[in-house]
């Protein structure tokens, strides 16, 4: 290799190698535009304002009170739901209206479009098969764990498309603290098994319903 040649050489693998070719790295769309992953939605300490709220707020909801389909969850262990609020309503709690308001921003979701939310506490054990929110416009979940372990599993795994999911092709999404996915055409997806080692995994599971 000439001198020359190998200084190009350098030179390419440098810029490679820098960010400036990188994508955000806290943000990620799918290549169909499907799925959109966002990395440190809030600030910290909204972060923190909506963490105290949802840990604290009441989930006494189960599965079937909140009518989940039995056939997706039967070999799972219990979700607990707090009740819903509507981004509609003068009830909804500030630090809800926080997530609604960090949504809105991203520019996913249309101002007119009403968002409802609610505080999702899967237990240990839990999880859900196959499925798509077909009730729904769009769907998002927001994590709140400080820490959550690989090995605790609970992975959001979502199917760009039906070809994806018939090839069994999936994007698996790790419920990491501050981070929200928004699943913008409700695509097929599931949450895998939570180890029976894991803490509660505390999410806000929002939609915007269709009219
Ligand atoms: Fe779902």
């Amino acid at each position: 290799m000439t001198s020359l040649v190998r200084r190009v050489v350098n030179k390419l693998y440098r810029l490679a190698n820098s960010n400036q070719f990188l994508p955000r790295e806290d943000q990620i769309i799918t290549a169909n535009g499907s799925v959109l992953l966002q990395d440190n939605f809030l600030s910290d300490s909204d972060f923190i304002k909506v963490q105290n709220w949802a840990f604290n707020v009441p989930c006494d909801l189960n599965r079937e009170k909140r009518r989940w389909d039995m056939q997706i969850v039967r070999n799972f262990t219990e979700c607990y739901s707090s009740r819903q609020w509507s981004s509609a309503e003068d009830d909804m709690p500030a630090a809800a209206r926080l997530v609604v308001d960090g949504v809105r921003k991203i520019g996913a979701i249309a101002d007119e479009d009403t968002i409802v939310l609610g505080v999702l506490r899967w237990q240990p054990k839990s999880g859900m098969g196959e499925h798509n929110d077909t009730h729904t416009k769009t769907a998002f979940s927001y994590y709140l764990n400080d820490i959550w372990k690989d090995n605790w599993f609970g992975d959001l795994v979502l199917y760009e498309s039906m070809a994806d999911y018939k090839a069994g092709f999936g994007r698996s999404v790790t419920p990491k603290a501050n981070r929200l996915v928004i699943n913008k055409d409700t695509v097929m997806h599931k949450v895998t098994y939570c180890s029976e080692l894991a803490v509660e995994r505390v999410s806000i599971q929002g939609f915007v319903l269709k009219d």
